[in-house]
């Protein structure tokens, strides 16, 4: 049987795959597509609902995208919002203009006024704050629409049209600030839409593996474990679907922090899979001696990668499918623009036609990055391995600052992990989007008991960030900074100085190298 689908057709706003993951929060599947699906594309996708989202442009000029207007005739509900509200306005026969002056634009918090006949807002209270961004306004609603909220700029917020099941809004419900969006979506999906919350992670496991078993058949399977959460995930779900037939390659590159490659190990170990540890470690430290520049590193530690994976699948002989951990924000095709973009991510770069493969399978690539920690745990990974925090492909290579030695990465692998012991004994790990230890080049004058030093100063770097792109440095209590501090320099033979990185991105970037 399959899930029920709301469709979200994609106008280009900055919003939307923040729609999807609150459609899927309620436990209902969706999906984003570009808003030029074609209506048989939409007809054949069956959804029990559909959003239009936001967008940058606005409806009245030359060119501005719209949806087949085959979608007012489905049958089907639909929420517009902001410029999805005006879409729906503009072709049912409203009018949509600029606002005439700056008071009928609106932008950021807005106290709206709610008709709560209006079973979109059912439940919700007469008055709350919004989340505006538009500068057009609904001039003339559309014949067989009323009007359901308001602001004092604007007296045309919300429209609703019962009899269609036709809904729209100016603010944005799927943003934190708009206080009872949640509900408002709720609200969508369950009374308007008739969704019964079929959208499960214990359901999803159930037919991806199903899914797996029937394409891979007796076949043989093979994928690049990174100990990352993404393609842990993806292993633990074929391991469950088909078991022996499945080797995972973990190329240990002796660049991992302390205990890592053993617990990625571990983890594995309850599944019947062929699991091949490759202790690459000389491997990598040779090719990378003396090598200073981060670049440069980055372009060897990829390589020999790639070199040992490749490597490891001659081994094994004939594989039949590949498996890749993409996930669902790399493969949502933007619909920003006319060229629909679509981008192929892979999580080791390069990867690979010198196995012989049939096909690649991504299990996960319908799954946001919260979808798949929630599958993680539904299939029993442990949850230091489902909530990990990222990590780069080239590990403490590039937190080491200049040329790498094992020492050096020894003692590098010991002050990070005090550093996220005491994180974690401070109950921390929650706060921080980021956090990790990086080894200066630097060595400076200490004096411990009655003798001179001249040691390595560490790095403390932590940040805070949502999307990875900017980044806010991490204002960590003093005295846990003071206890992690304490223990390194007294813990780490070689280390007499801690700093602490108090820079954002930009100007800087969040790893440290
Ligand atoms: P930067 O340093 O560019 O990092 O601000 C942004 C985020 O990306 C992570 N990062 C990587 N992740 N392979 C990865 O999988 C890499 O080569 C890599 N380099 C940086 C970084 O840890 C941060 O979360």
């Amino acid at each position: 049987m399959q899930n029920q689908k709301v469709l979200i057709l994609d106008f280009g706003g900055q919003y939307n795959q923040l729609i999807a993951r609150r459609v899927r929060e309620n436990n209902v599947y969706c999906e984003v597509h570009p808003y030029d699906m074609s209506i048989e594309a939409i007809r054949a996708y069956d959804p029990i609902g559909i959003i239009f989202t936001g967008g940058p442009q606005s409806v009245y000029a030359a060119g501005s995208p719209h949806a087949d207007t085959g979608v007012y005739e489905l049958g089907v509900p639909i929420l517009g919002i902001c410029y999805g509200c005006q879409l729906l306005s503009h072709e049912l026969g409203g009018l949509v203009t600029a606002a005439q002056d700056d008071s009928a634009r609106e932008y950021g918090k807005t106290t709206t006024y709610f008709d709560t006949s209006c079973p979109l807002f059912n439940g919700i209270p007469g008055e709350s704050i919004t989340w505006m961004s538009h500068g057009d306004y609904m001039a003339k609603v559309p014949e067989g629409f009323k009007l359901s909220a308001h602001s004092a700029a604007c007296p045309n917020v919300g429209i609703s049209d019962d009899k269609r099941r036709f809904y729209g809004v100016q603010f944005h419900p799927e943003v934190n600030h708009t206080e009872y969006g949640r509900n408002m979506l709720h609200n969508f999906l369950y009374d308007i839409c008739g969704a019964t919350g079929d959208w499960t992670m214990a359901d999803y496991k159930k037919r991806a593996i199903d899914e797996v078993r029937s394409k891979v058949g007796d076949g043989k399977v093979l994928l690049a474990l990174s100990g990352g959460v993404d393609s842990s995930v993806a292993a633990a779900l074929l391991a469950e679907a088909v078991g022996n037939q499945l080797t995972c390659v973990f190329v240990d590159h002796g660049l991992m922090r302390k205990n890592e490659g053993d617990e990625v190990q571990e983890a594995f170990s309850k599944w019947d899979i062929n699991f091949v540890r490759v202790n690459a470690e000389a491997r990598f430290l040779a090719a990378l001696d003396g090598v200073e520049d981060p670049e440069r590193k980055r372009k060897i530690i990829g390589e020999e990668f790639i070199r040992v994976f490749e490597e490891e699948g001659k081994k094994i002989g004939k594989v039949d499918y590949l498996v890749q951990g993409t996930i669902y924000p790399d493969v949502i095709e933007s619909g920003k623009g006319d060229a629909a973009v679509i981008k192929s991510h892979h999580n080791v770069g390069g990867l690979p036609d010198y196995v012989d493969f049939k096909e690649i399978i991504e299990p996960l690539r319908m799954l946001f990055k919260d979808e798949v920690r929630q599958l993680g745990r539904e299939l029993g990974l442990p949850s230091y391995l489902v909530t990990r925090q990222p990590f780069p492909g080239p590990g403490l290579g590039i937190r080491v600052i200049g040329a790498l030695t094992k020492e050096k990465l020894d003692l590098l692998r010991e002050a990070d992990y005090i550093f996220r012991d005491e994180i974690s004994k401070a109950g921390l790990e929650g706060a921080l989007s980021q956090y990790f230890a990086a080894l200066t080049n630097m060595r400076s004058v200490g004096v411990m008991g009655d003798g001179r030093t001249y040691d390595y100063a560490i790095a403390l770097r932590a940040v805070n960030t949502s999307d990875f792109m900017t980044a806010d440095w991490a204002r960590i209590p003093f005295d846990v900074l003071d206890r992690i501090s304490v223990r390194i320099v007294n813990e780490v033979a070689g280390v007499n100085r801690v700093l602490y990185d108090v820079t954002s991105k930009p100007p800087a970037t969040i790893e440290f190298e």
